[in-house]
């Protein structure tokens, strides 16, 4: 059966895959890191307050919990999510994706082994394949899966009914998923991505789970740094930790955070060596935009993928960035972020400006 339990791992290297929010072998370590229990979780209080309703109505009620769909940017705790609902509901995790479940009856295998309140998490639920898809709506609604057996005329259809699990699905793309999937999701979490204050927290919890001593200051430098997500924010005290110890005592200051992020690469507002790439690119090579997503991705040689989910979110919510009808452009922000104001359009005499 080709169903991955495991995590999907990526592999990069360079600094450039230090900021990358996919999992990349350095995250080996970061189960220990995951909270485990709601309370433990910081950040995303409008998610996390509600989800803590709906389970505590779910246990009042003796029920499994709704099926809940997540989505937002890679790297901001959907995985910690799902493993937290379960824990909640006392049942067991089971993790796969869209694109490992090959077949319809992958799928089926998959769900009728779950028992009572196990959670089934399908990340990036955007890529299932659409015949496997259909086993999932009336698995979702009425807890059943219709199988064929056999072929031609002697084939027949059983009904089989599945205990009461729920599932979590997650998504970077909720917009792709299809209207009947999206429908039978009873609820619907967006994760947004963080604020310095919260990864500041993260990060003085992670620096006291592996033991690393960290300044307020030191650990609110690589909160600021770390693009409003988790996962970067973990990765990067792993590293300055390596600095502070080669360099320093060993206790993570706002100075050594410093050293060591410049010295990958990570500057003052958290951007790396891609943005500033991509964010030049637009302004050097097409005026500052418009410019459409696959021309860009060709010009600075990177997925569109990867720069929509994984670049551009933190990109446009820190203002440098704009997604138009006719293409990405940047705004005045990028100009002077990069200290290319002397290419802002108006000092050539050109009439459009930029945001
Ligand atoms: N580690 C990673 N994400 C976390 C979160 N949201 N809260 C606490 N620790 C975390």
């Amino acid at each position: 059966m080709a169903i991955d339990y495991s995590d999907e791992r990526e592999f990069e290297a360079g600094t450039e895959g230090l900021l990358s929010a996919s999992v990349i072998p350095e995250d080996d370590g970061e189960g220990s890191l995951r909270p485990k229990t709601i309370t433990e979780y910081i950040g995303q209080e409008k998610a996390k307050e509600n989800l803590a309703v709906f389970i505590a109505g779910a246990k009042k009620r003796n029920e499994s919990l709704d099926h809940v769909l997540l989505h937002g940017p890679p790297g901001l705790g959907k995985t910690t999510l799902a493993a937290i609902i379960a824990n909640e509901m006392g049942g067991t995790l089971r993790k796969t994706s869209g694109p490992a479940i090959e077949k319809p009856k992958d799928l089926a295998a998959l769900l009728t082994n779950l028992n009572e309140n196990d959670i089934l998490f399908i990340d990036e639920i955007h890529r299932m394949n659409p015949a496997v898809e259909e086993i999932l709506y009336p698995a979702m609604e009425d807890r059943q899966i219709d199988i064929i057996i056999g072929k031609g005329p002697a084939a027949t259809s059983i009904c089989l009914e599945l205990k009461s699990f729920t599932l979590v699905g997650a998504t970077t793309r909720s917009g792709q998923l299809s209207h009947p999937l999206r429908d039978r999701f009873g609820i619907d979490l967006k994760l947004e991505l963080y604020t310095p204050q919260e990864l500041k927290k993260i990060v003085e919890r992670s620096a006291e789970i592996l033991g690393a001593p960290v300044d307020p200051e030191g650990a609110l430098e690589i909160a600021k740094r770390s693009r409003g997500t988790p996962r970067i924010a973990n990765r990067l005290l792993r590293r300055v930790r390596d600095f502070a110890q080669v360099y320093g005592d060993g206790t993570i200051t706002r100075q050594m955070a410093d050293v060591a992020l410049t010295r990958l690469e990570i500057d003052k507002e958290g951007l790396d060596a891609l943005d500033r790439r991509l964010l030049t690119s637009i302004i050097k090579q097409y005026r500052g935009g418009p410019v459409g997503l696959e021309t860009l991705a060709a010009t600075i040689n990177e997925e569109s993928v990867t720069i929509e989910d994984v670049y551009e979110p933190y990109l446009m919510q820190q203002g440098y960035l704009t997604r138009t009808p006719r293409g990405r452009c940047v705004t005045r922000l990028a100009y002077e972020h990069l200290g290319l104001d002397n290419l802002l359009p108006e000092e050539h005499g050109q009439t459009r400006l930029p945001i």
